[in-house]
């Protein structure tokens, strides 16, 4: 892996390099239903809640963010501020693609973290960058601070469609639960529904005591 790739936490003032991140890695997955252009609206969305930046870690290379991670537990909660999406969506989007993102969020951001868990959200790698790591040093960096705060697993929302991201979580010790869906989202987003995946970490051995 890079060297020159490191692990930083981001700022407020990143959120348009986010933006373009996400942008990049789930235009095809599920940010399509945002329209052509969804960089200004999560950018705003951003701009708007600057407290997902303390959730969230790039790996960047010089200027340039090529991954991304964030992580949440029980009391943070991972709930966005759906008043404000609900806004900027119907504002940016129209109508029928601000119900479509809804009902996207609907399904994760309903979700309650378990005590014992610790959550990660919108892990994405920039598409130039893919296949070099950076994905799994992320999922590493889960893990680590999982165990640094005493949990004992890591989970994820992932959507049914997306499955290489399905394969990457399983060859990294995630299992997946039964699907879970929501007729809303059939209707209006032509959304399938997403799985949740878990890996339960066992606990670090220690090197064995030489005296
Ligand atoms: C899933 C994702 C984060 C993985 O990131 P990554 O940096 O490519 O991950 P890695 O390089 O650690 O591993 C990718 C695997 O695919 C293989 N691979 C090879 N070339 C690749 C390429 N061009 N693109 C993707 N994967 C490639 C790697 O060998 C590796 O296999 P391994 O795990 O058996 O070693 C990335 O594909 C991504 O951003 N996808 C779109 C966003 C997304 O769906 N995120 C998940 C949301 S739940």
């Amino acid at each position: 892996m890079d060297d020159a790739i490191t692990l930083v936490p981001a700022e407020p003032e990143d959120a348009l390099a986010a933006a373009k991140l996400w942008v990049d890695a789930f235009h095809d997955k599920f940010l399509h239903a945002l329209g052509q252009d969804p960089a200004p609206a999560l950018e705003e969305w951003l701009q708007c809640s600057p407290g997902t930046f303390a959730h969230t870690t790039f790996a960047r290379r010089g200027d340039d963010v090529l991954g991304c991670i964030q992580i949440y537990t029980a009391q943070e909660g991972a709930q966005d501020d759906v008043r404000a999406i609900w806004r900027i969506a119907r504002r940016r989007l129209g109508l029928r693609r601000a119900i479509s993102c809804m009902a996207r969020f609907w399904v994760m951001d309903s979700y309650r973290i378990p005590k014992n868990e610790l959550y990660v959200k919108t892990l994405s790698v920039d598409p130039a960058w893919r296949g070099h790591g950076i994905g799994a040093r992320l999922l590493d960096y889960a893990d680590a601070e999982a165990r640094a705060r005493g949990l004992s697993v890591v989970g994820l929302h992932v959507i049914t469609e997306n499955e290489g991201a399905i394969r990457f979580y399983e060859r990294h010790g995630y299992r997946r639960s039964p699907k879970q869906g929501v007729w809303l989202g059939r209707w209006a987003a032509d959304f399938d529904g997403c799985y949740k995946m878990t890996k339960c970490l066992t606990p670090e051995r220690r090197a064995p005591h030489r005296s």
